[in-house]
């Protein structure tokens, strides 16, 4: 009897204590309660010198410790303000070459270096690069996406290995629920691009307030991995346009203004640009440009600018291709390029284009386009949200600039089953335009490398749940 009644007290002090340590635990692990007292940064100038020890071809995962982030509470926000002076870093070419056999210099990673040192050891006089697949060029630098575009370009093209490898900016504005995109741009891209800016609206394209939802999860560990916050530049976009401003126009005038704005207070931040430092300028984060070219950009001279992309195009997530197949986007400019296009005429600045469909003039704006049917030069992912944010973006977007054919939809209700079923049976939001189905298997392309590492996170992007053929077809 005893016994009994002291082992149920046993239990009992054994599950409080349990309870306990778990609330501790939770308030160790959560997000630090500072998220929403932000809003009182220190005026203090700091300086952050991005790092220099520069890793190519690993990205990596640093899972930041309790104590160096409460440590670093006061003047680190886990990001880097226009109140910082941000310092870009210095990168060191020899960790993307090798030199093999006194004289051959290859590129590390479009290299089969152990096929190479053989034909060396075999063959006193052979001093080739062997390229692996997908690679070309006498250092096996130019990877495929870069070598069609030379040729397509039909200009004689000889690039040169730069002795400084030249930092790469990319700018782009977060305008709605893409956080999730933002994500996975941010990790795709981050072994090359040395800085990123990012700015956030708190306006729609329509002049209707929208929360800072990229700031907030940013406030959150695990988001976006410690070591692309010290290179993350966030600017809040907080200018409204002229509210009598509507329709297409106004999308486009408003998507121009906020790049506009994103350059000018980056390169006010970044204090050490240099005039052949490259600025990628893209329209929103739903393009994702292919690294293997910026890297390409990044370490050789001698090719053509500006360079616009031809992304893929998919819609709703990797699995389905818009029938247009492929839209083209900007653009890499020198910083040289991009200081003296804006200063003189700030509309000059061009928006994407759906092959065939640009007014003409329009592309020749570009000296190379980077990408083509088979090989593209990125991804873009149009409406890559959950059914439910899809809503809520289509009712953000101005009506006379939005996927949606309102006219013919009046009458019809669109509910989030509505969107379910687009996803579903692959129905572009015009309700109309069948969507391409398209398979991971043998597709090189399907999905950006980040994405296809870490299916487990980004399912939605890469299964579609909504589909009722894909039980009987897999
Ligand atoms: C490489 O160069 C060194 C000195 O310059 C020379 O001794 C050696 O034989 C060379 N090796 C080959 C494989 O040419
Ligand atoms: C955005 O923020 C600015 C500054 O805080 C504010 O003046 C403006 O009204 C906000 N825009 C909207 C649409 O609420
Ligand atoms: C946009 O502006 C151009 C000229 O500035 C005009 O021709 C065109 O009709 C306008 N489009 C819309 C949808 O207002
Ligand atoms: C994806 O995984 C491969 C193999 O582990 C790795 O080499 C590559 O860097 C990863 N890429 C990204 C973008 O995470």
């Amino acid at each position: 009897m005893y016994y009994r009644v002291d082992f149920k007290l046993c239990m009992l002090w054994i599950l409080l204590v349990l309870q306990v340590l778990l609330v501790i635990y939770y308030l160790l692990m959560a997000p630090a309660s500072y998220v929403f007292e932000y809003s009182t940064p220190t005026p203090k100038e700091h300086e952050f010198s991005l790092s220099s020890n520069y890793k190519p071809y690993s990205v990596k995962f640093v899972a930041p410790s309790i104590a160096k982030a409460v440590s670093r509470r006061k003047e680190w926000q886990g990001y880097l303000t226009e109140a910082d002076r941000v310092i870009l870093p210095n990168i060191v070419l020899s960790s993307y070459f090798v030199k093999l056999n006194n004289e051959s210099v290859c590129f590390v990673p479009g290299t089969d270096i152990g096929y190479t040192k053989k034909q060396h050891a075999d063959h006193m006089d052979h001093t080739k690069c062997e390229c692996k697949r997908g690679w070309h060029g006498k250092d096996c630098g130019q990877p495929e996406v870069i070598w069609r575009a030379f040729i397509a370009s039909r200009q004689k093209i000889s690039p040169r290995r730069r002795r400084k490898p030249r930092r790469i900016i990319h700018g782009f504005p977060i305008t709605g629920l893409e956080t999730t995109l933002a994500e996975i741009k941010l990790h795709e891209l981050s072994h090359v691009v040395d800085c990123f800016v990012v700015g956030e609206s708190n306006h729609t394209a329509t002049g209707h307030f929208k929360p800072f939802y990229f700031k907030q999860k940013l406030h959150k560990k695990g988001f976006i991995s410690e070591d692309i916050r010290h290179k993350l530049l966030y600017i809040p976009l907080t200018n409204s346009l002229r509210s009598n401003n509507k329709g297409l126009n106004y999308s486009s005038t408003y998507s121009k203004s906020l790049r506009q704005q994103l350059w000018q207070r980056g390169q006010a931040t970044l204090t050490n640009l240099r005039s052949d430092d490259l600025y990628i300028d893209s329209t929103d984060a739903y393009e994702i440009t292919n690294p293997k070219a910026l890297l390409f950009f990044k370490l050789y001279d001698g090719w053509p600018l500006p360079v616009a992309f031809r992304l893929r195009w998919s819609a709703y997530g990797f699995f389905w291709q818009h029938p247009k197949r492929t839209i083209i986007t900007p653009g890499a400019y020198t910083i040289g390029i991009m200081e003296d296009l804006f200063r003189s005429n700030p509309s000059r600045i061009p928006g994407y284009l759906i092959p065939g469909v640009e007014e003409p003039g329009e592309r020749s704006v570009y000296e190379l386009v980077v990408g083509d049917l088979n090989h593209y030069g990125g991804w873009y992912c149009s409406w890559c949200l959950e059914p439910n944010d899809i809503l809520t973006m289509l009712q953000w977007a101005p009506h006379d600039n939005s996927p949606i054919d309102w006219d013919r939809m009046s009458g019809k209700k669109i509910d989030i089953t509505y969107v379910e079923d687009l996803v579903g049976t692959g129905l572009w939001l015009d309700g109309v335009t069948a969507l391409i189905r398209k398979s991971q298997h043998g597709d090189l392309y399907f999905a950006p490398d980040y994405v296809a590492n870490n299916t487990w996170k980004y399912d939605f992007l890469y299964t579609n749940f909504y589909s009722k053929l894909d039980y009987y077809n897999n």
